[in-house]
């Protein structure tokens, strides 16, 4: 069932792309795998030191066993992430954050990072007045065209990520939400062995207990990307609650994230501005035949395809609460045959209630796969922007399980989950460095939180806050 690499053909060279800070991305700063920026103009300022923000620190890396399929040693640049490629960052002290200590932590405000930042509340997307509605849209594609502030992604071969003199850094500046596409790309890329040759059974978001985690950073990371480009600390990404048990995509229509193309049913209406969006990160086989990674290039518009499954229906609410019943928040092996697994039921490899059936898609993949098109391919998914609202509605099914179980980090595998799944693993490809574990807190010590009810009778009708 799953690929096996003969490692005699393990290609010397394997690539070794990544995205950092613009300012480590020179010359000298990818020789000394050091990525510790000064915060002022002040050379002597590294990491915000000379205010007591942070230090230049070797990185600290997982050292535990992990399990899963993916076997291998050494051929993976996502192994010990990040120090592949830096070793050493910025370790930000109190409620700093950054990769200067520029930023504070989630969940905190103010110069010194020292106040509780109030919740950004995210609400349901059909309950937004229609000035938030157009708020939120207009992020989305302001993100799509304005250029990422402060990270790169590089376009060559580790080896050759300094050009062919060896003087030039090959890296190349992307816009705030493609990189947020980039990201779970490069979480789900297959290793590169060699021309043709990937091996596909590895995945460090997905299939696993950083499922959670991983989504959960990623929509914080782009929330706060939004917040700063719109210069509004309060906005929040909204939510879909896809558990409607119906056939078709209520979010689906002109006025939101676009409606279907009437001349050809895989394409957005023209009427809507994501029919004009570009995919990026889409071709996977051919990085994979060329043994390279996405470099960021529009590749085609959204394809869409939910009509198509006349019979089939999106989850329903007694799924929801179904899966909030289950109290572990997972099991041994921590991956797609886990039973009785809170993650691997709302995942979607279980049946709601936990038990396993390998024939079974609900919750958030059967989401997706009814999306189909884009939305169906890992790589390739977050492209279309209902992605940002499906995995919100997720964040918020795990959130409710939070405030039911009120977890210790003990219930987190530290051990034996697949490659970057362990609580220790500092998720990839964020940076600077971050584990599972930082995030397995509540939303509102993260600083948001959902306005829904899941136990309500209607979702779409009943509102609670929980601030
Ligand atoms: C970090 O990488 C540099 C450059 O390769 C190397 O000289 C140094 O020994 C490494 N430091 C650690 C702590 O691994
Ligand atoms: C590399 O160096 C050669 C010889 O100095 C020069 O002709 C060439 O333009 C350089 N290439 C790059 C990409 O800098
Ligand atoms: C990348 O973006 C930065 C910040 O907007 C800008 O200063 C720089 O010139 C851009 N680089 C390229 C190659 O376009
Ligand atoms: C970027 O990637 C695309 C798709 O793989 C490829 O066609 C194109 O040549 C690449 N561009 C550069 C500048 O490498
Ligand atoms: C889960 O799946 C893996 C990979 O197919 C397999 O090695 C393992 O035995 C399975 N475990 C259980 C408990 O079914
Ligand atoms: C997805 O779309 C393809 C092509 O239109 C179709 O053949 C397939 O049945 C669809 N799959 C699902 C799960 O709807
Ligand atoms: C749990 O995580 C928190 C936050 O990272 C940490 O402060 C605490 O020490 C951890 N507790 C245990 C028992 O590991």
């Amino acid at each position: 069932r799953w690929m096996t690499a003969p490692l005699a053909f393990i290609y010397a060279t394997y690539p070794a792309e990544a995205q950092f800070p613009r300012v480590c991305c020179t010359v000298e700063g990818i020789l000394s795998k050091q990525c510790c920026p000064a915060l002022s103009s002040d050379p002597a300022n590294v990491c915000g030191s000379l205010s007591g923000r942070g230090n230049c620190s070797a990185v600290r890396v997982d050292s535990k066993p992990w399990g899963g399929p993916y076997r291998l040693r050494n051929v993976d640049d996502r192994e010990r992430w990040p120090t592949k490629f830096f070793n050493q960052t910025c370790r930000c002290t109190g409620n700093f954050a950054g990769h200067d200590c520029g930023q504070c932590k989630f969940g905190w405000t103010g110069p010194n990072c020292d106040q509780r930042k109030a919740p950004v509340v995210r609400k349901n997307i059909h309950s937004l007045t229609s000035e938030e509605l157009q708020e939120f849209l207009n992020a989305l594609e302001l993100a799509k065209t304005t250029t990422h502030p402060d990270y790169v992604i590089a376009t060559q071969h580790w080896l050759g990520l300094l050009g062919p003199n060896g003087t030039e850094p090959q890296v190349t500046n992307i816009s705030i939400y493609d990189f947020f596409v980039w990201q779970h790309y490069y979480s789900v890329r297959d290793t590169l062995l060699g021309p043709g040759r990937p091996f596909k059974a590895i995945d460090f978001s997905h299939k696993g207990p950083a499922f959670i985690t991983w989504h959960r950073y990623h929509l914080l990371s782009l929330e706060r990307e939004l917040q700063r480009m719109t210069g509004n600390e309060n906005f929040a990404i909204p939510y879909w609650n896809f558990a409607t048990g119906q056939s078709e995509c209520d979010v689906c229509t002109d006025s939101m994230l676009g409606g279907r193309n009437p001349d050809n049913p895989s394409l957005i209406s023209n009427q809507s501005r994501f029919s004009r969006w570009g995919v990026v990160c889409n071709s996977l086989d051919e990085y994979n035949r060329l043994v390279t990674l996405c470099n960021g290039t529009g590749e085609g518009s959204i394809q869409r395809g939910i009509m198509e499954r006349g019979n089939a229906s999106l989850p329903t609410m007694t799924d929801v609460r179904s899966c909030l019943g289950i109290r572990d928040f997972d099991s041994p092996p921590y991956f797609t045959n886990s039973s009785f697994s809170f993650r691997n039921a709302l995942e979607g490899y279980d049946k709601p209630d936990g038990e396993l059936d390998e024939s079974v898609n609900n919750l958030h993949n059967l989401v997706h796969s009814m999306l189909n098109g884009t939305s169906s391919l890992s790589h390739a998914a977050a492209n279309d922007p209902i992605f940002v609202v499906l995995h919100a509605f997720t964040d918020a099914i795990f959130d409710e399980w939070m405030r039911r179980f009120v977890p210790s980090n003990a219930t987190f595998p530290d051990e034996m989950a697949p490659i970057g799944h362990n609580r220790d693993y500092n998720m990839v490809p964020f940076f600077p460095p971050i584990t599972n574990e930082e995030i397995y807190i509540t939303s509102e010590q993260l600083g948001y939180s959902y306005a829904v009810d899941l136990e309500g009778e209607c979702l779409n009708s009943v509102f609670k806050r929980y601030v």
